[in-house]
């Protein structure tokens, strides 16, 4: 197969790529991506030579980009390419709006012309909002909160609408809350270890009761495999792996893997909006034939052990200097935005 992977130096999309490129000997991947601030060649390093992968620099929302690339005819495209992260969005949602919903409009309309043959579009269980009992279910109405959950919910109906309309072969992933090696120091796993291990606090939103339900990237990378072989066109699935786990719950077990105490937590302001839990209910996928296979406690014991040994790829990331850093690695002009 010759996939284009849209986004693929991301948190997610390069562990796919990684994941693909290994399991499957004769497949190709072209990866576009605009090379954002959470987007790092870091993250493919050891792949970065193969013949089987290329990769483009540039906007899903680049029309003529999009178009040369997609009409190469790829087998599949799968898109990864997004803005993620809730608080960014509460503080400027215009890039989420731009690329999360636009740039996919622009994906969709070059493989509608060109005739794609599968476009896998990746969403996420915030599209759906927040749930006190039970799960959602991929026939739930969508009830984002936030201008990131909302762009996200957009992208997937208007992917939808255009299996509807123009039977372009659409399916959606949503997926609940990632954790692994390669993710961004912005969210809560990769953000508290990183954090701990310099001697700095745990900043917990609110009472920290918040429920997540954790899933390790390379299950979700193997469920993505396995829709995009097996899954139904038209179809949304959820992927969770049961791992539901409030936010204080997921500190203390990373406190205690590094041996700190309570005294590196810090309760800090609530997130504005913020969604009290998220539930997903996955038996469409397990019935399709796929479920996850890492154990939590194993995956998290690793994923700890990851960032412990590879400072140098998130220290620059959270010193402030990573402009300077990527400027000299790469010599390209793309900007982080502002920490805060
Ligand atoms: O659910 C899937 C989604 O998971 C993805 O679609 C998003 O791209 C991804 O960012 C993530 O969204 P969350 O808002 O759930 O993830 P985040 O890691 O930002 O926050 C997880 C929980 O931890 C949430 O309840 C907020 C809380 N939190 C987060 C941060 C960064 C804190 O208490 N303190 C923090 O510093």
């Amino acid at each position: 197969m010759n996939l284009l992977i849209t986004g693929g130096l991301g948190f997610i999309g390069s562990n796919f790529i990684r994941y693909i490129l290994n399991k499957y000997p004769d497949y190709r991947i072209i990866n576009l991506d605009i090379v954002s601030y959470c987007a790092n060649f870091e993250n493919l390093r050891d792949i970065k030579n193969s013949p089987r992968y290329s990769f483009v620099k540039g906007d899903i929302g680049d029309k003529k980009i999009v178009e040369q690339l997609v009409s190469r005819q790829p087998d599949a495209i799968i898109n990864f390419a997004a803005f993620s992260h809730v608080d960014r969005s509460i503080i400027d949602p215009d890039e989420f709006l731009r690329t999360n919903i636009l740039g996919v409009h622009v994906l969709l309309e070059a493989a509608r012309q060109c005739k794609i043959s599968r476009f896998i579009h990746i969403g996420t269980d915030e599209e759906y909002g927040s749930i006190e009992s039970g799960s959602f279910k991929e026939s739930d109405i969508l009830n984002p909160s936030s201008p990131y959950s909302s762009s996200k919910a957009a992208a997937s109906l208007l992917a939808l609408s255009y299996f509807k309309t123009y039977d372009l072969p659409v399916i959606i992933t949503r997926s609940s809350n990632n954790f692994g090696q390669f993710q961004y120091p912005e969210k809560l796993i990769s953000l508290f270890i990183t954090n701990l291990l310099e001697n700095k606090k745990a900043p917990v939103y609110g009472d920290g009761l918040q429920v997540r339900d954790w899933i390790f990237v390379l299950d979700n990378c193997a469920a993505i495999d396995y829709i995009l072989h097996h899954g139904r066109i038209g179809e949304v699935y959820n992927i969770a792996a049961a791992n539901e786990k409030t936010n204080l719950e997921i500190t203390r077990l990373i406190l205690n893997y590094l041996n700190k105490d309570e005294s590196s937590i810090e309760f800090v302001k609530d997130r504005p909006g913020h969604d009290r839990r998220y539930s997903l209910d996955c038996s469409k996928l397990r019935n399709l034939g796929w479920q996850p296979k890492y154990d939590f406690s194993e995956a998290m014991a690793k994923t700890v052990q990851w960032y412990k040994n590879n400072s140098q790829w998130w220290q620059p990331l959270k010193s402030g200097k990573y402009l300077e850093y990527y400027r000299k690695q790469y010599g390209t002009g793309a900007a982080p935005l502002e920490q805060f």
